[in-house]
């Protein structure tokens, strides 16, 4: 039985390019309903740091971390008016992600429970992005998970807090991989993916015909890199033909590429709904997406349409906490805390940590 009372948690978030600090409530109703309440979250994003190489520098990822976070955190407190002696408990992100950002907030999170005396929760980044529904829309377990971002991609029967089925991922790359990647084809800013929504939104999906990588194959698993590469093979064709690649060309090219990728996500997510409506029980259906790609609207349209036709409510995180965080870090910390699942001072940080790995000891 979940406890009734409320958990204040600190998150910290370091995996990536974002530092990220924010302090979250977490609490209980009688009727044991979960609320969550974001009182402050600092996102500081190193996107302009990152920007000339194209892509992020683990080294100049981990310094800004270094640099900023001893004052994010600071504002995380002082914006929810909260101070280290209020909180239930400090979690961080301990993997997976860019090592060396990992340790700087991991290290950091350490340094503030070993001060405060407070417990320490180490949370899979993976499980931060999976459980942000709960904090945003209060759902019950058990829902299907699609997990889309820049190192993910996999379909997961979620069942309870570190109870995850791993029911298909990429054998290549990621999709948010593959967004960043036909971006920097074309030059079309940094970060990719939401760059290349933008262009797609002028673009003609249907000028260009691309394969569907796994469509209608049996199972849940998705590949990305042959898509990628026939985007490739496209955007020199067309060089080729006039020199260079029009506003237009790459308006069209982007927005072919992105309904092919909603086209394909949508058939796995098919499969995926049809393996685990049986486990689904009495209640409600629900598809949750999560994660970076989670933020591209073509994608959510198409997964809505799929998910009603399946008898599945489509529910996704607000815009802002699709992408990294440290609100979904510190609910993760919260819903970790209410069932006494802490970390001692000694726990290492891990650049690789599937979530199919975690297990949950107690029934929730
Ligand atoms: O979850 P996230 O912030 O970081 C990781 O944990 O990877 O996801 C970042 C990924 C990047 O690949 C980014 O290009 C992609 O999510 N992304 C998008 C959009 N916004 C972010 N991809 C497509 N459309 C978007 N609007
Ligand atoms: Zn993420």
């Amino acid at each position: 039985m979940t406890s009734a009372r409320a958990h204040l948690v600190l998150g910290i978030e370091t995996s990536c390019d974002e530092t990220a600090a924010a302090v979250v409530r977490r609490t209980v109703a009688p009727d044991g309903a979960v609320r969550g309440e974001i009182l402050s979250n600092v996102v500081l994003s190193q996107v302009e740091e990152h920007a000339p190489y194209g892509g992020v520098v683990p080294e100049i990822a981990a310094r800004a971390h270094v640099e900023h976070l001893d004052r994010l955190t600071a504002q995380a407190l002082a914006e929810a008016g909260v101070g280290l002696g209020d909180l239930d408990g400090i979690a961080a992100t301990s993997g997976p992600g860019l090592i060396g950002g990992v340790i700087v907030g991991l290290m950091t999170a350490k340094g503030l429970a070993f001060a405060s005396g407070k417990p320490l929760i180490a949370v899979n980044h993976l499980e931060g992005h999976a459980l942000t529904v709960r904090m945003t829309h209060g759902i019950p377990f058990p829902y299907l998970l699609l997990l889309v971002s820049g190192g993910h991609s996999q379909l997961l029967f979620v069942s309870g807090v570190g109870r995850f089925e791993l029911l298909g991922s990429t054998v290549d790359d990621a999709v948010g991989e593959a967004f960043d990647k036909v971006a920097k084809l074309m030059n079309l800013g940094f970060p990719g993916g939401p760059a290349l929504e933008r262009t797609a939104e002028r673009g003609d999906p249907k000028r260009f015909s691309l394969p569907r990588p796994m469509f209608g194959r049996a199972g849940c698993d998705f590949s990305f890199s042959g898509l990628k590469t026939a985007v490739r093979l496209t955007v020199e064709r067309e060089k080729e033909k006039s020199g260079g690649l029009t506003e237009e060309d790459k308006a069209d090219i982007a927005a072919s590429f992105q309904a092919t990728v909603a086209e394909v996500v949508a058939d796995r997510v098919r499969h995926a709904m049809a393996m685990v409506k049986p486990e689904m029980g009495a209640g409600p259906c629900r598809l949750v997406v999560a994660g970076g790609v989670a933020a591209n609207r073509a994608l959510r349209a198409r997964l809505d349409g799929e998910a009603r036709t399946a008898g599945f409510e489509l529910v996704v995180p607000p815009f802002g906490l699709c992408t990294d965080n440290g609100a979904m870090i510190a609910w993760a910390g919260a819903e970790r805390l209410a069932l006494g699942l802490v970390d001692g001072l000694d726990t290492a940080p891990r650049a690789r940590w599937p979530l199919s790995s975690l297990q949950s000891p107690l029934s929730n």
